[in-house]
């Protein structure tokens, strides 16, 4: 497949790697199959890496911190720099192979590269802005102040459904803090994570740099365990559902090691009385039907004063019947295919259980009878309290909740137990100012007058409550890669105590 061939994966025949050079030779680990949702059809076979493969592959990137935590973080930077040019340059070839193996229209897959690059541009800038604070010492000629040092090698453990721009929001970061990486993508989109690291690896190789960038592939659920309870991995970066993401805190916390974690999300648009429906519709389609509704950003609940239930419907009704569905790689498709035949039977699943619960399927609701993983989108008139409307399904499922007031609106959109993003639609400076405010929304992401999915990289990304509580990809998050270390330097000659304390003997 000439995509494949453009981005150096010539033969796919092996998981591990800590360099272009160093790829496993491991046959005995078992296949991974990378299956294109549009078709069903086999795109390439993989081989899952073994324990020793494992072992190799933590050594490596051991091995490497050392090296890599003495060069000078901006000039780590300049790498970083370089890896971007080479991104730009396989916009094109990265963002189709992104397309053909989740499924995700080619906008969107250009769409998550563009985010690589630009969270790469991020981390140039953040290498040479690695601050700590100096705090004024209550002892005489003593000086205090604090500094930022690498952690380690981290684990990152990435999802199929954003399979290369939420590894360079932690891998950029992490390197430019002069931490190496151990990257576990998702078994479903191992291609992805081979043609990353090959990009990436090319550049390090040409700055005389091996092991910095390292990579994982398994489908084995004792490896991916072992993995998180690793001591020699500091920090262990999670994105996926809140139940595993519940799982890995409790091994991490175990080893008193670190975990980052970006989970679900049960993400609402409140539309009030005064909302601009041309604002609100567009935003609401592509938050709910964006990805085929399986980003953690997806819009699945909306919840509309009731005066303007029926313009809004009507609006939403006629932008679903428009969207044309088909192969993700062609120009004009909006919604292409779930991940796999198991998120269409989650799809069947969760209809009926919102059927049986009196929910009135007002679009959609149905799966396409053509080869892939199609489904319709799907919008529900739904409660608010229904068990099912509660939970994440990774679909194209709107539902739609009507309210009174807007008090009401706060307190149902914040009693879901996810809490990552969230929007309103107004033209009222003081709901705008009430849903930002301390008792408006409890989600880490709160928008007006924009959709709760498409967020720019710069802003701390990451959600409260079952969404885990991690920040990523913007503002202070470099923090969370790196050690503080407290210093306290006497340049005098007397040796005073703090708190005035005197102990001579
Ligand atoms: C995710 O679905 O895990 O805000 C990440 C967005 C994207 C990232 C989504 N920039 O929708």
């Amino acid at each position: 497949m000439a995509v494949l061939q453009e981005l150096g994966i010539q033969s796919v025949n092996s998981g591990a790697s800590t360099g272009s050079k160093w790829w496993s030779k491991t046959q005995n680990g078992g296949h991974l199959e990378s299956i294109n949702p549009a078709n069903g059809e086999k795109i390439a076979a993989v081989h899952s890496t073994n324990a020793q493969d494992y072992e190799h592959v933590i050594s490596s990137a051991t091995a490497a911190f050392e090296q890599w935590r003495r060069v000078p973080a901006p000039k780590r930077g300049e790498i970083i720099r370089e890896i971007a040019d080479l991104l730009r340059k396989n916009k094109d070839y990265l963002g189709t192979l992104v397309s053909l193996e989740t499924g995700k229209i080619k906008a969107e897959g250009d769409g998550e590269v563009q985010e690589m690059i630009d969270m790469a541009d991020f981390a140039v800038g953040q290498s040479r802005m690695l601050y700590g604070k100096t705090i004024p010492s209550e002892r005489p000629k003593h000086r205090m102040m604090e500094q930022w040092h690498p952690l380690g090698p981290v684990g990152i453990i990435t999802a199929f459904n954003f399979p290369v721009a939420v590894w360079a929001w932690n891998a950029f970061l992490a390197a430019v803090c002069g931490n190496t990486v151990v990257w576990k993508p998702s078994s479903k989109t191992p291609l992805c994570a081979i043609a990353v690291q090959h990009i990436c690896n090319q550049v390090m190789e040409s700055k005389g740099f091996q092991g910095v960038f390292n990579l994982f592939i398994t489908h084995n659920a004792a490896l991916s365990e072992q993995l998180v309870r690793d001591r020699r991995l500091p920090l262990i970066s999670f994105t996926g559902s809140s139940g595993v993401g519940r799982k890995i805190a409790v091994w991490v916390a175990e080893r008193l090691g670190k975990s980052l974690l970006e989970l679900s999300g049960n993400n609402a648009v409140i539309v009030d009385e005064s909302a601009d429906l041309k604002k609100a519709i567009p935003s609401i389609v592509f938050g709910a039907v964006g990805t085929a509704g399986q980003r953690c950003t997806s819009t699945r609940r909306v919840l509309v004063h009731h005066s303007r239930y029926h313009d809004l419907l009507r609006g939403l009704l006629s932008a679903y019947s428009q969207i044309k569905m088909g192969d993700p790689l062609e120009a004009n498709t909006l919604l292409g295919p779930l991940i796999d035949a198991a998120a269409r039977d989650h799809f069947v699943s969760t209809l009926r259980e919102v059927v049986a619960a009196g929910g009135e399927i007002l679009y959609g609701g149905n799966l396409i009878d053509r080869p892939g993983f199609y489904v319709e989108p799907t919008i529900i008139k739904a409660h608010h309290d229904w068990a099912v409307v509660h939970r994440e399904t990774f679909a194209p499922i709107l539902y739609l909740i009507t309210y009174q007031d807007f008090d009401e609106a706060i307190a149902w959109h914040n009693e879901v137990s996810q809490g990552l993003s969230s929007a309103l639609f107004t033209e009222s400076v003081m709901r705008a100012e009430q849903f930002l405010s301390a008792v408006g929304s409890d989600c880490g992401i709160a928008n007006i007058n924009v959709g709760t999915s498409g967020a720019e990289i710069g802003g701390a990304f990451g959600g409260e409550k079952d969404t885990g509580g991690g920040r990523e990809a913007g503002s202070d998050s470099w923090k969370a890669y790196m050690r503080r270390q407290t210093n306290t330097i006497n340049g005098g000659v007397e040796l005073p105590l703090a708190q005035g304390i005197k102990f001579t003997v």
